[in-house]
């Protein structure tokens, strides 16, 4: 028979906990573990409900005397996939513990971590492989044919300039993800922001021979933000209508105040980019800010894109309670605008 203070204890754990007795049978069962396995649990044997290899072979381990152990268990939960780490104590007499912790998150972001790596490695590689293939071409009989080796170190500089635009763009994310937390405040003009992004980007500008419309009114209010972050925003919003959208032959940048919006206390700014060209099947627009997504890979790459320019985007202003809304549709252009709150 159970005891009373150890079932109110088992019960009043937050996270799953079953108390089994030594032949495997469940004899007590909070409302975690009912919700996890439903109530049919108590008194069950937990062998019919922990049957995954892992999980089932820890299981015969602790049956045997074994003192501690654990394993991952996966569960389902509607369309959601949890992974659960199962840890057995035999610490009781005639029973064993086994609780049950959500490490669902933990893994989402281990997978997420190993993914981002193989990203920066693979972008990396391309690269290096073409630098020292022409390194050793330089090194051999080429290396003594002026036109040639010209031409060759041409191409080593392009990769150069890649990778460091890789690496830049890199260091720009983890600076923005170290203060994304902290609420930026001093007082910022957009239409200062979009004059500035626009004077770097001059060169691109005249040389995609695009018309540009430039309608944001003076009277703006100043928004709370960090201005050299939000130079990155429209930079990259602005660069990308060149790179993807010149073909259209104009760019319109707008800005306008919005009085009131949904999910929000106070006016808001709305800052789009507008381009002409070929735009994009709409199905696209939730994977853009996804890292390194690219519509058209190779096309991104040949104008030295790495995919992280969106990225960064939302990271910024997300830092500045914003959002980003993308419309687009193929042959129609595309229109990305940041809505960013007044205060
Ligand atoms: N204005 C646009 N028109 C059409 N496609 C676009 C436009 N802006 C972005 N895209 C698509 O979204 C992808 C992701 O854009 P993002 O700015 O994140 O990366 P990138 O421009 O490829 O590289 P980076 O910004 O790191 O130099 C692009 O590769 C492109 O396929
Ligand atoms: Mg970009």
């Amino acid at each position: 028979m159970m005891d009373v203070a150890l079932s109110s204890l088992v019960a009043a754990l937050p996270q799953p906990v079953l108390l089994v007795n030594k032949q495997g049978f469940v004899q007590a069962a909070n409302s975690a573990a009912t919700e996890l396995f439903s109530t049919r649990i108590m008194g069950a044997q937990i062998r019919a409900y922990l049957r995954q290899p892992d999980v089932a072979a820890m299981l015969e381990r602790v049956l045997a005397g074994q003192t501690e152990d654990s394993a991952s268990f996966i569960a389902h939960s509607g369309s959601r996939e949890m992974v659960w780490k199962v840890v057995a104590r035999n610490g009781l007499a005639e029973m064993f513990v086994l609780s049950f912790s959500d490490i669902s998150d933990i893994e989402a972001a281990e997978a997420q971590r190993r993914d981002f790596v193989a990203n920066v490695s693979h972008e990396l590689r391309s690269p290096l492989t073409v630098l020292a293939g022409f390194i050793e071409t330089l090194q051999g009989p080429a290396g003594d044919d002026p036109a040639a080796r010209a031409e060759f170190l041409e191409i080593m500089a392009e990769q150069a300039v890649r990778m460091s635009g890789l690496v830049a763009d890199l260091l720009s994310l983890s600076r923005v993800e170290a203060v994304e937390k902290i609420r930026p405040r001093e007082p910022v003009s957009i239409d200062m922001v979009l004059k500035a992004t626009l004077a770097a980007l001059r060169p691109q500008i005249e040389a995609a021979s695009i018309r540009l419309d430039y309608d944001v009114p003076e009277d703006l209010p100043d928004i709370p933000g960090d201005y050299d972050q939000l130079v990155q925003v429209f930079h990259n919003l602005i660069e990308n209508g060149l790179k993807y959208g010149a073909s259209g032959g104009r760019l319109d940048v707008s800005a306008v105040l919005i009085p009131a919006l949904p999910g929000y206390d106070c006016p808001a700014l709305r800052v789009g980019i507008r381009d002409y060209g070929e735009g994009f099947d709409p199905i696209f627009i939730p994977r853009l800010t996804e890292r390194f997504y690219r519509i058209d890979k190779a096309r991104s790459r040949d104008s030295g894109g790495t995919g992280l320019g969106l990225a960064i985007v939302k990271h910024i202003l997300s830092r500045h309670r914003g959002r980003l809304i993308i419309r687009s549709a193929p042959g129609e252009g595309s229109k990305f605008e940041a809505v960013l709150p007044c205060s």
